[in-house]
């Protein structure tokens, strides 16, 4: 049984990050979506709703779980008996951060190894932080993020308005 974690903040979830969940579940056993709840990392959605966004994102889907963690990834997966951990990598901008993360797992369980999928094309301009700003200034987002997020975004900014 081979398990792999995918961890992020997924603040919120966006069409990227779906595309690398579904590679990732067909090269691996199960594939646990966990979405970092961090108390010191403001987040426009709060954890419960980021899994709940990500699970109405999957339905469907028997070998994905989503489930929120808090503290150490490594310990985490460890718990989870996970062997792996998926990350995306869109550009070269994004390898400093994630090399560095790598690394650093690696030197605190050396038995969990990180493996780097990329998403489509289309998607790697794409990122939770951007497609907030577009939906905050009243842009349309609904070619980025799964319907149900983008119908959240617009509920959470028309109640920042009103
Ligand atoms: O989507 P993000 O914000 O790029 O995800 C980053 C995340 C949550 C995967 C990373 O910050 C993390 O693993 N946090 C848990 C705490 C931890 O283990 N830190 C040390 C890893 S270098």
């Amino acid at each position: 049984m081979r398990r792999a974690i995918y961890p992020g903040s997924f603040d919120p979830i966006t069409k990227g990050h779906l595309d690398v969940i579904k590679r990732a579940a067909t090269l691996f056993d199960e594939l646990v979506v966990a979405v970092a709840f961090n108390m010191q990392k403001q987040t426009l959605f709060p954890a419960d709703e980021r899994v709940a966004l990500i699970e109405e994102a999957v339905a469907g889907e028997s070998n994905i779980r989503v489930t929120r963690f808090e503290g150490l990834l490594v310990n985490f997966a460890r718990d989870q008996e996970a062997s792996v951990v998926v990350r995306g990598l869109r550009a070269i901008s994004d390898f400093e951060f994630e090399f560095q993360m790598a690394l650093m797992n690696r030197k605190l369980e050396p038995a969990i190894e990180t493996v780097f999928l990329t998403p489509r094309e289309e998607y790697t301009y794409l990122s939770s932080r951007i497609v907030k700003e577009v939906a905050r200034l009243g842009g349309n987002i609904e070619a980025f993020v799964p319907v149900s997020v983008a119908s959240a975004l617009r509920a959470r900014f028309a109640r920042a308005e009103s």
